[in-house]
Formats: structure tokens, C-alpha cells, sequence
């Protein structure tokens, strides 16, 4: 096809990095294509913190639950929900913020994050860097939004990890493409293709853990989502001034 489709086609997440520094140039580049992403009315509802900071870095790893690899890559970015620009905006035209009193906040911070995110990724994938995506930053939200000093209305959503990668790990298995493109209206008879899939990904598991697991994608998802995995999420956004009550 060509290099960008080729680059999120290869795309897998890395956790083991070298030691090397990300250069001043292509780390600059990665942040300006993100700064350069669209964002819901222009509304720019995303701010990304670059943390480089060793003791940070450290806290951060410890603050998602041990994420080991935090620590050992050169650079971490936390990509932020923002609305503090959005209050600044309101103020400057005697207007009162009502959105964050509403769910869509949320919804239109999180799409801009996600983007945010998703651009960067490709960015340092293409520059021969690594990533790994990390939601942990909202398992202990308190702690994050002391140590970056997030003032009301901004809410760590997101990280990610950027380094040069150490073993490029094997790509991981999507579900079938027949279940996950939808022609014209959603098709929900998808279980005999997530049958297939688990068995596809109980294989990989077996490869991947050399034999240790071969648990499967239906396995791991009801395993995660049968409980509230983070739930500081919903005291600390309205901590935060995101009410949530429309
Ligand atoms: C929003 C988001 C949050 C994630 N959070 C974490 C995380 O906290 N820790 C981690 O190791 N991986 C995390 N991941 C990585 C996913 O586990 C990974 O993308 C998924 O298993 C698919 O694997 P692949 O990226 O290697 O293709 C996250 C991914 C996304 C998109």
C-alpha cells in the first residue's frame, strides 16, 4: 500500500525499551503532529504533559500499578482532558460553562484524547519508535493529578510510552474484519467469528507466554469488564468540576 497505512497495519504495542534517548527532532515532530489533530469544534479539548523526569516517570509506573515499563523508557506522555482553556474562553465572553455539567464533556474529551493518542502513536511508529498505550493512568487519579498539578477541569484520561524498542514482540490478532466492518447497518450475529477468534488468540496466548496461558479474547474481556476496574474515576472527575448529572 504505502509507508503511513503500512505503519498502523505493523502497529503492536512494545514492553521492553532500550536505553537510548528519543531525539530532541523526532520527539518535537511526534507532538507537533498531535498539536496539529482535529479536536471537536476547534475546542482543542486535549493538552499533553512530556514527561522526561526520572522520579516522575518512577511515580507514574507505580501510580498504574507497576507498569515496569514507564520507568524504563526515555520519555512518557500523559494526554489530558482540558476544559481549563474552555472556562478561560467562557470568562473572557461573560459566558457561564455549562457543558462540563453534562456527560458530553466527557464523550468530547475523551474523542479528542483518543485522537490525540492514536496520532501520536503513529507519529513515533513511523519515526522507528515504540509505544504502548496506558489507560492505568486512571487507577489512582488522585495521586496523578497531584503530581502533574492539574488545576479543575483537566483530567488525566490517557498515556503513553515512547522508547526505542528492545524485541518488537508479535503483532496481536484482531477480530474477524467480517465482524468488525458493518456494511450499511450492524450485523450482531458475530459468536461463531468470536469462536474462531478465541481459539486464534488462546494460540497466539500459548506462543506468546511460551505454553504459561492460552487464554482466549472472550476469556480476558469478561474477566476485566465483570467488575469496576477503576473506581476513582467517577469521584475524581467531579473532584475535578465534571459533574456528569445531565
Ligand atoms: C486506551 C488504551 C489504554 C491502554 N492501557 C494499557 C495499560 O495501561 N497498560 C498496558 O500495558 N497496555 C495498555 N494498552 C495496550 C493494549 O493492551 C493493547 O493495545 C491491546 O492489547 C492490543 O495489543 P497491541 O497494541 O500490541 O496490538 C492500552 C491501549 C489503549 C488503546
Amino acid at each position: 500500500m504505502n509507508s503511513t497505512i503500512n505503519t498502523f497495519i505493523n502497529h503492536r504495542s512494545i514492553r521492553q525499551y532500550k536505553d537510548n534517548p528519543i531525539e530532541a527532532e523526532k520527539l518535537d515532530a511526534i507532538i507537533k503532529a498531535v498539536h496539529h489533530a482535529p479536536t471537536s469544534i476547534n475546542g482543542q479539548q486535549v493538552s499533553v504533559i512530556v514527561v522526561t523526569d526520572k522520579e516522575k516517570k518512577s511515580k507514574v509506573a507505580e501510580y498504574t500499578g507497576g507498569q515496569t515499563w514507564i520507568d524504563q523508557a526515555p520519555v512518557f506522555l500523559l494526554f489530558v482532558m482540558d476544559y481549563h482553556r474552555a472556562h478561560l474562553a467562557a470568562k473572557l465572553n461573560g459566558e457561564n460553562l455549562v457543558i462540563t455539567e453534562s456527560i458530553e464533556s466527557i464523550m468530547v474529551g475523551s474523542v479528542d484524547v483518543g485522537i490525540a493518542l492514536g496520532t501520536a502513536i503513529g507519529a513515533a511508529e513511523s519515526l522507528g519508535l515504540g509505544t504502548v498505550p496506558i489507560g492505568g493512568v486512571r487507577k489512582s487519579p488522585e495521586e496523578m493529578i497531584a503530581l502533574f498539578e492539574l488545576p479543575e477541569l483537566v483530567y488525566p484520561v490517557a498515556g503513553l510510552v515512547l522508547g526505542y524498542p528492545k524485541d518488537m514482540s508479535e503483532m496481536k490478532p484482531r477480530i474477524p474484519l467480517s465482524i468488525f466492518k458493518h456494511d450499511n447497518a450492524y450485523n450482531p450475529d458475530q459468536s461463531e467469528a468470536l469462536k474462531a477468534y478465541d481459539q486464534q488468540m488462546s494460540d497466539y496466548m500459548v506462543a506468546r507466554t511460551g505454553g504459561e496461558s492460552n487464554r482466549n479474547w472472550s476469556q480476558g474481556v469478561a474477566g476485566t469488564y465483570k467488575f469496576v476496574y477503576f473506581p476513582k474515576v467517577y469521584p475524581t472527575l467531579k473532584q475535578q468540576g465534571f459533574e456528569n448529572a445531565k
